[in-house]
């Protein structure tokens, strides 16, 4: 039987040339693999028949918006997952959902290798590569930029003289890659990173500069996932959109950044991710008063080192799982409303509200009402700096002072 190989199809000019041109290279037939994380665009009915014209042996499309809504968005959100700070992982999290169809698709269709379209310096090849050896360890890799020296201008090429059924006039500067958490937009005038970035490279959001009228949103969560906007259910998806929708209008959630990749490269990049910035921005203060202080501090450490193992390819990794069970754990409480102002590029958070709320009014207060004895702060202060008192008087009886060197070299 003729070798077969799985290829990630995005419908794109460069996919739908890799068909032939792996298929040319190696002698192996291909099956094309179209999987919907909601980037919008063409119908999967509309991409699978084309990979058929473009002459892949089978073409297997997968709508898996709400799968990646709630198994690969959630889970971001759960750990308010922003990568440099800014970063919510877009592109990150939609590999391995991706990966996971493509595995499956391997096992289905009797393929050994799996194929995708990315180059050799970037993030997305480790994540889609370890992401394969990890699910399906049998499986071999290829990628057809990186190993078969598929150009853009080879493919050009490629698809006129085959009459491809495929625009390959349409010249847009710029990478992009999109699905329902957000949009990630590349090279062109962008790599001269003094360049600002133009109106042409936002799609999700509009201009925070020229906003309408505020628009206040209340999103209710439970365990720390979203599940109803201003009283009406709605699923992670649902949820999503919604925000992209209403966040987007109001220019909130746009990203420029110059980041670390995985590879060494530090590149710059423009995001937008109105929905997901929205939910974060909710669901941290939703934390604020729903986890106790020290679980909350550790799980900044946690969410960080997550974050990155997610930015680094290591989805289906032991340690990433390890932390998945800590995330979850906390997140038992972390249930209740959040009412948000969404206006001129900003999310802000009004009022919050939860019937598991540690946050207690007569501790807090400051008027009649309060519960709080502040007779016990003194001996709590005494004790709690007892061991830097200790330390300090053994200065004395040695120099005959304090320690103030911290003090004396910030002065200096
Ligand atoms: N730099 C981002 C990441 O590694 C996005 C990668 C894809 N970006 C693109 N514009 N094609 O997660």
């Amino acid at each position: 039987m003729t070798d077969r190989i799985v290829l990630a199809y995005s419908g794109g000019l460069d996919t739908s040339v890799a068909i032939g041109w792996i298929a040319e290279a190696t002698g192996s037939e291909v099956v094309a693999v179209a999987v919907d994380v909601g980037q919008g665009g063409e119908s999967l009915e509309t991409v699978r028949q084309r990979a058929l014209d473009c002459g892949a042996v089978e073409a297997y499309v997968a709508d898996a918006r709400d799968e990646f809504a709630e198994q690969y968005c959630m889970p971001t959100l759960k750990t308010n997952a922003l990568y440099m700070d800014a970063y919510p992982l877009v592109s990150a999290i939609s590999r391995p959902v991706i990966t996971k169809h493509l595995v499956a698709a391997a096992q289905q269709f009797g393929a050994s290798t799996v194929a995708h379209g990315c180059t050799g310096k970037g993030n997305d090849q480790v994540r889609f590569e370890v992401g394969i050896q990890t699910l399906g360890p049998e499986l071999k890799c290829i990628a057809p930029v990186r190993d078969l020296a598929l150009t853009r201008d080879k493919a050009i090429e490629y698809a006129e003289r085959n009459e491809l059924p495929i625009e390959t006039t349409k010249s847009n500067p710029f990478s992009i890659d999109q699905n329902v958490w957000g949009r990630a937009v590349e090279t062109g005038f962008l790599e001269d990173i003094w360049n600002g970035p133009t109106k042409d490279v936002y799609d999700y959001t509009e201009d925070p500069a020229f906003p309408p009228a505020p628009d206040v949103v209340t999103i209710t969560f439970e365990a720390g996932v979203p599940t109803a906007i201003d009283g009406r259910a709605v699923t992670a998806l649902e949820a999503i959109e919604e925000l992209n929708r209403r966040a987007g209008a109001q220019g909130v959630g746009r990203i420029d950044i110059v980041e670390d990749r995985l590879v060494g490269i530090k590149s710059r990049e423009i995001y937008e991710a109105p929905g997901a910035m929205a939910l974060i921005a909710a669901h941290k203060e939703l934390e604020n008063i729903t986890l106790e202080r020290e679980q909350a501090r550790f799980k900044k450490t946690v969410d960080q080192r997550w974050t990155e193992l997610v930015y680094d390819g290591q989805w289906f990794s032991p340690l990433k799982r390890s932390l998945d069970t800590f995330v979850e754990d906390t997140q038992r409480h972390v249930s209740g409303e959040i009412r948000l102002r969404l206006h001129a590029g900003t999310a802000v958070v009004e009022g919050r509200r939860s019937e598991t709320s540690l946050y207690d009014f007569n501790l807090a207060t400051y008027d009649t009402g309060d519960a709080f004895d502040q007779s016990s702060a003194r001996g709590f202060i005494d004790i709690f700096g007892l061991s830097a008192k200790v330390a300090s008087e053994r200065e004395q009886r040695l120099h005959g002072k304090p320690d103030l060197s911290a003090v004396d070299s910030l002065e200096q």
